[in-house]
């Protein structure tokens, strides 16, 4: 995997963990680092966010973003998706988007907190139980 450590992988797959419901294992977590790119926000050394993106040929991907439970409504969420937006602008992109499950409330209000909106949605998106995701997008 790309420069991430086997120390910080722990740490990555324990945010994940108190994060997501349907939370990534070793395997999945690795696959996806190796094919997104990443940003993590770190203190004192360890990392306390994560963010997985894809610039795509019009439009930047927000693939999954997760800050340590303790840790969240501090700005660590909205300081990756400003970095993102910076990398959409320099990458000469209009948008950036995200996908999330429609039950996630707190996740919805966060993305438009940062001026997502939704856009559309796609019904049997979510493993392990069919649920609906939403494209959240917002104009960089
Ligand atoms: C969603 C998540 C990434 C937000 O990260 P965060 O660091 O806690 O969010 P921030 O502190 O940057 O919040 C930015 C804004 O989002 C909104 N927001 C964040 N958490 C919220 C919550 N629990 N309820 C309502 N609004 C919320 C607020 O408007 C907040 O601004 P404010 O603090 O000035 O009011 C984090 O809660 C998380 O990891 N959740 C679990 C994983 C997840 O749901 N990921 C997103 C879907 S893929």
């Amino acid at each position: 995997m790309k420069n991430i450590s086997p120390a910080e992988f722990k740490q990555i797959l324990k945010i994940d963990k108190e994060s997501f419901d349907y939370y990534y294992d070793r395997a999945k977590m690795s696959a996806a680092f190796d094919y997104y790119d990443h940003i993590f926000v770190r203190s004192k050394n360890k990392i306390v966010s994560f963010l997985l993106y894809k610039v795509e040929k019009e439009k930047v991907f927000i693939r999954r973003i997760a800050v340590a439970a303790a840790l969240r409504q501090k700005g660590y969420g909205k300081k990756m998706v400003e970095k993102i937006v910076t990398i959409a602008q320099k990458s000469k992109k209009k948008k950036v988007y995200a996908f999330s499950r429609v039950s996630n409330i707190k996740g919805v209000k966060f993305f438009k907190s940062l001026n997502f909106e939704i856009k559309n949605k796609i019904e049997k998106y979510y493993l392990p139980n069919d649920e609906t995701a939403y494209i959240l997008e917002r104009p960089v």
